[in-house]
């Protein structure tokens, strides 16, 4: 098997049986986002202590690319000092903008969303969980998560 075919397997995996998944009664923060162009949508909510992410978790509908993404970020954020996953969060977007980033290797499964790059339109699908969890770093939505 080659290593685009593990990886579409592993995105495939992620979108069928999402990590993280749900929604935390306690959060510290919370955000919701959405693409314009389709109306996909992911929330995330955080909790955070001691400089840590505490626990992750999302819901969410839309593109196998999106969930699979939000899946994966999730899982390898889970538990990570909050530093750290500011890191993450830089190069990840470093490496959808094609751009080196020193910490992309330590990305772990998540690199096998690098493929999307090739696809322009999938790269803000790709993006959009992480956009989430950086608000959520940064305070938060002021407004209540929408109702599932
Ligand atoms: Fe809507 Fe991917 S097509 S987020």
């Amino acid at each position: 098997m080659s290593l685009d075919e593990l990886y579409q397997e592993l995105l495939l995996d992620h979108f069928k049986k999402p990590r993280c998944h749900g929604c935390i009664a306690d959060a510290s923060a919370h955000s919701h986002v959405f693409n314009p162009l389709c109306g996909d949508q992911i929330a995330v909510t955080v909790k955070v202590g001691e400089d840590k992410l505490q626990d992750i978790k999302f819901t969410g509908h839309g593109c196998s690319i999106s969930q699979a993404s939000a899946s994966l970020m999730s899982e390898l954020c889970q538990g990570k000092q909050i530093e750290v996953v500011r890191r993450f969060i830089a190069a990840f977007q470093a490496m959808m903008r094609g751009e080196s980033h020193p910490d992309k290797q330590q990305l772990g499964d998540v690199l096998a969303l690098e493929g999307v790059r090739k696809f322009s339109a999938r790269i803000r699908c790709a993006l959009l969980g992480w956009e989430a969890l950086e608000r959520c770093l940064n305070g938060g939505d002021s407004k209540p998560p929408p109702a599932k």
